[in-house]
């Protein structure tokens, strides 16, 4: 019989390994030139997509546990929290090392210019100390600091879904749906903040 420490420990390494899935196609895809006519581009976007995608999906847990009652789908929160970040940086790898060669002026020049690199930039800033402070470790140093901390997942995916619809030009569905998804999970949230809010003032 496997125990539910065991479990736990499978059902991690098999989120592990489908959360890779959409690094090994692209690189299989990069190496067998199969990203089109603008493949550094292509190569980019997708990264984009999946960092987002992650970021999304760690964050409809608490909702998850919140409706289910249950407390394991937290237990998988930092895997997709990693893995948002993985993408986030090989996102913002390419962009710097493929498309801007290495300068560091070119980089400056597009973010003043551009609002939407702004906020892309503002997102893997906020991302960064999430990702340092993830371990369990931290989480006990840093007590209730970490809850605030963490709290700025929610901004970094709000600002990480405006960078993406300030970005596109013609087709706007595909960012207004991550937005939309976006807004239910936190409205979820802040709804059980609210009860419990109020279940503690009739308690006193
Ligand atoms: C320094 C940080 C970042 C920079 C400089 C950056 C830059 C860019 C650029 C230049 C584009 C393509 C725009 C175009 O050619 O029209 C793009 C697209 C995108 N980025 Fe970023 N980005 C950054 C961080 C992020 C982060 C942290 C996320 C998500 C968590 C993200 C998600 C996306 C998405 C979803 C797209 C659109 C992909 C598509 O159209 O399919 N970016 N980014």
């Amino acid at each position: 019989m496997i125990s539910a420490r065991n479990k736990t420990r499978l059902l991690k390494a098999l989120l592990i390994f489908l959360g890779l899935v959409p690094f090994w196609l692209l690189l299989y895809a990069m190496l067998t030139d199969q990203l089109g006519a603008n493949a550094i581009q292509t190569l980019h976007f997708r990264l984009g997509d999946w960092a987002l995608r992650f970021l999304l999906l760690g964050l409809a847990l608490t909702p998850i546990k919140i409706i289910t009652q249950q407390a394991w789908p937290l237990r998988y929160r930092r895997i997709l929290g990693l893995l948002a970040f993985f993408y986030a940086s090989l996102h913002v790898l390419v962009y710097v090392a493929l498309d801007l060669s290495w300068s560091w002026t070119a980089f400056i020049d597009e973010v003043s210019k551009s609002p939407y690199i702004l906020l892309g930039l503002l997102t893997y800033v906020l991302l960064v100390p999430l990702a340092i402070t993830s371990t369990k470790a931290m989480q006990k140093r840093l007590a209730r600091r970490w809850l605030v901390l963490h709290s700025l997942v929610y901004v970094a995916a709000l600002t990480a879904c405006l960078h993406y619809l300030w970005l596109v030009k013609l087709d706007i569905s595909q960012p207004l749906l991550y937005l939309g998804l976006l807004g239910i999970l936190l409205a979820v949230r802040v709804d059980r903040f609210n009860r419990n809010r109020s279940v503690g003032r009739l308690k006193h």
